[in-house]
């Protein structure tokens, strides 16, 4: 009961037994079952998985740009194409406010959305400390597969403050 992805025994999902409820959990005899059965096995600890991920990128916070930005950053993801745009608003080394656009996977949104939360009200030191992995922390973890979206974030964060410094 350790493995995450379905288990296919056979082409065809004739039937499903969820190893997630509970009253299928440890009971199937895997030499008994039908070929075409579908077995989702999950192990406990992933059972609320991504609550958090899922509920930034379904309720995004801080979408949107902001006229006349401090600064700006933009930053493409070369592993898939999904691009995110950081507007910063500085006010005396302290970021008061931050918005984003992401054209991106769902994992790009929510970690864009927690990085905004994460960086308002803070310095431009502190923002610029942000790692990637803060940010997937933040979230309460991603899927493995989608960890290479949550270095989006603090790149654009990056990218934004470099373009104020420099204008
Ligand atoms: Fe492109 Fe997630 S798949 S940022």
């Amino acid at each position: 009961k350790v493995k995450k992805d379905p288990v296919y025994v056979s082409s065809n999902d004739a039937s499903v037994i969820d190893l997630e409820n509970e009253d299928n959990e440890e009971k199937v005899d895997l030499s008994k079952v039908e070929t075409g059965t579908k077995i989702i096995v999950n192990d406990d600890e992933d059972d609320d998985d991504f609550e958090k991920v899922i509920e930034h990128f379904t309720s995004p916070r801080n979408v949107g740009s902001i006229e006349n930005a401090s600064g700006i950053g933009e930053v493409g993801n070369p592993v898939c194409g999904d691009i995110m745009k950081m507007f910063l608003k500085i006010e005396n080394n302290i970021i008061t406010d931050a918005k984003f656009k992401t054209f991106g996977c769902g994992a790009a949104i929510a970690t864009s959305s927690v990085s905004t939360e994460l960086i308002i009200g803070k310095t431009l030191e502190e923002a610029l400390e942000l790692s990637n992995k803060d940010v997937v922390d933040a979230l309460g973890g991603l899927p493995d597969a989608k960890v290479h979206c949550s270095v989006l974030a603090s790149e654009a964060i990056r990218n934004a403050i470099a373009n104020y410094y420099k204008k």
